[in-house]
């Protein structure tokens, strides 16, 4: 997490420095600063809260020079406050760093350090890299940058800025997402694309190990040991407008109103005119590969865990393979048993979620052929997989994941039922079915979107609610999931959610009289238990919004509120019942006051383990 900018060229660089992080306070919003090169030193402003905070402390005084760094942070090490914000300065303030990631060995070199005379401020590990800088400086900064990157253990992407060599800026990383924007005559550094897409499209993507030297009019690639690496450029496809909230009151509101669109485009030469068949150039696989797959295990956080889950059910379903879904950061500390009949999907939308990454490689060191579902084209997770599936979602900005959400369930069901054909598990007629069902998402999406009051009014009606439980069957358990986590993340109720037939096994003893019970009864063979579920949750006086096709006569009787979405086949259901979903906990953080796009605590892109 943590964004990040540099700029050097001849326009003034607090002004990019501060538009950039602009667009990247969704890795990180709890302080911000810049250090800019004023021709004679190097001056640092910086200030705890948002970035508005740092602009307001700056009052339209922004610090002179062509040349500058900036960061927007997400805390790790020391608390949120003004010291602990980047820029960090050496004790002589001639060198300043911006990090993002973890320096797992600063306790050490810090001791070492304070040992030699050095005096920190913060309780920062990322301090430590610019007085080991200013130790190691001996009138060459390249050299001296390249030692601190050889003591240093950990995740990082740096940049740093030298008084004694204020023409260029070196920025260096290792397992943390870095690009370079090249202009003319200018160059940019940044985090992530949307820093610099008004600038730009023509980047540069540093890979692990890589130092960069990037002056007004060159860059200078080369790996830690000096050896030149040849770089090819990567031109950057989204629109600026794309990174823009575009009229919308919120990034999370036009997200969600993006999906028929985003679904569409994910879907896009992915299958056949006639509907026989689902087509991934990108995978080309051969019958023999597909049957040599015995086991599927899919690795992912947050949202895109959830995707996983109801990946387990097509993948088990349709292609008739047994599946294990983990969260990334358990995968890879539980000894799994993966080898190379295992194929290993792991889900990110961003592609640089650190745990994701790690237990990527895991599955790649116990022989595992690996394949990526991402948003992200040249992320660090699309460039480690075997293979990549590419989900056409656009630039998701608000914190709260919605249409990397359906656009993952999309691309897991396609290829679901690319391996299902391959292995012959699936009847063509079953194939054809969901191939026409799958066409129909994006108006049946767009329908739902068209008819947002009556969700409005739930949202303020039970918007002040403390408790809220979901409960599903199957496919829709797995949805219900995602609902309560959206709730939790931007409204702050705290939401449950339950397989409807777990719930009388302990959980029943919370729900009283008026606790909003919301009942995703989408699945016609478990419809009947879930029926039976809802009634012992009525029978306890709870509030009940059932969630169920159009046309069905029968929840209405049993549920005090429904909300009803395109019928459709069962394993799309879970495409078109989040999104109402996604506008309950929307519309629930709005009555609330929240602030949608960037909920307390959390980040966008989690590069930390
Ligand atoms: C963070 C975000 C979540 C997201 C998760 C995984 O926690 O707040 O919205 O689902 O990371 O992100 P990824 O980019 O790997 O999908």
């Amino acid at each position: 997490m943590c964004g990040i900018v540099g700029y050097i060229g001849p326009k003034p660089a607090a002004k990019f420095l501060l538009d950039g992080m602009s667009k990247l306070e969704y890795r990180g919003y709890d302080s911000a600063g810049i250090a800019v090169y004023d021709g004679n030193r190097i001056n640092v402003e910086k200030s705890v809260g948002r970035l508005s905070s740092l602009e307001k402390k700056l009052d339209g005084r922004f610090p002179a020079g062509h040349v500058g760094i900036g960061h927007t942070r997400w805390a790790t090490h020391g608390r949120p406050s003004d010291v602990n914000a980047h820029p960090h300065a050496d004790c002589s303030g001639k060198f300043v760093v911006v990090h993002n990631g973890i320096i797992e060995n600063y306790l050490h070199i810090k001791e070492q350090l304070i040992a030699k005379g050095h005096k920190f401020v913060s309780e920062t590990d990322t301090e430590v890299v610019a007085h080991l800088l200013e130790e190691y400086y001996q009138g060459d900064f390249e050299a001296a940058v390249k030692k601190v990157l050889s003591e240093i253990e950990g995740s990082y992407a740096l940049v740093f800025l030298s008084q004694h060599d204020p023409d260029k800026i070196i920025c260096s990383k290792q397992d943390n997402p870095m690009v370079i924007g090249l202009g003319d005559g200018e160059n940019f550094i940044a985090s992530d694309i949307p820093a610099i897409i008004n600038h730009t499209r023509k980047t540069y993507i540093l890979s692990d190990g890589e130092v960069a030297v990037v002056t007004n009019d060159s860059v200078w690639v080369t790996n830690r040991q000096g050896v030149p690496v040849s770089k090819k450029v990567f031109e950057i496809s989204w629109t600026a407008e794309a990174a823009e909230k575009g009229g919308y009151e919120h990034f999370m509101i036009k997200e969600i109103y993006e999906q028929p669109k985003a679904i569409r485009e994910t879907m896009t030469g992915r299958l056949s005119k006639d509907d026989s068949t689902v087509l991934f150039d990108e995978l080309k696989w051969t019958k023999e590969e597909a049957a040599a797959i015995k086991k599927i295990v899919i690795t992912a956080c947050g949202t895109a865990y959830h995707a996983g889950i109801v990946g387990k059910y097509y993948l088990e379903q349709l292609a008739r393979l047994p599946v294990e879904v983990d969260i990334a950061s358990e995968f890879r500390y539980r000894s799994p048993l993966v080898d190379s009949s295992t194929l290993a999907i792991v889900i990110s939308q961003s592609g640089e979620t650190s745990d994701t990454l790690a237990a990527l490689k895991e599955a790649k060191r116990l022989g595992a052929r690996t394949l990526a579902i991402t948003n992200v084209v040249g992320s660090s997770i699309a460039r480690e997989a075997d293979q990549v599936i590419y989900t056409w979602a656009g630039p998701e900005i608000a914190v709260a994941s919605t249409k990397a959400y359906t656009t993952q369930l999309v691309s897991l069901c396609l290829l679901a039922l690319y391996i299902a054909k391959l292995r012959g598990a699936i009847d063509q007629a079953a194939l054809q079915k969901i191939i026409r069902g799958l066409k129909n998402l994006p108006e049946q999406a767009h329908e739902i979107l068209e008819d947002v009051e009556p969700i409005k009014t739930f949202a303020t009606q039970y918007g002040f609610n403390e408790d809220v439980f979901f409960i599903g069957r199957s496919l829709d358990y797995a949805v219900a999931l995602e609902g309560s986590l959206k709730l939790k993340e931007i409204s702050y109720i705290h939401a449950e959610a339950y397989a409807a037939g777990e719930l009388k096994h302990g959980t029943l003893a919370l729900i009283i009289e008026g606790v909003p019970v919301i009942a995703l009864a989408t699945q016609t063979d478990v419809y009947e238990k879930t029926i039976s579920n809802i009634q012992e949750v009525k029978a306890r006086d709870a509030v009940i919004i059932g969630l169920g096709f159009k046309g069905d006569k029968n929840l209405q009787k049993y549920v005090d509120h429904a909300i009803f979405i395109p019928a459709t086949e069962k394993h799309l259901a879970p495409i078109l019942a989040v999104i109402p979903l996604q506008l309950l906990a929307y519309y629930a953080a709005v009555t609330r006051g929240c602030d949608v796009d960037k909920p307390r605590n959390l980040a966008k892109s989690v590069t930390v383990e």
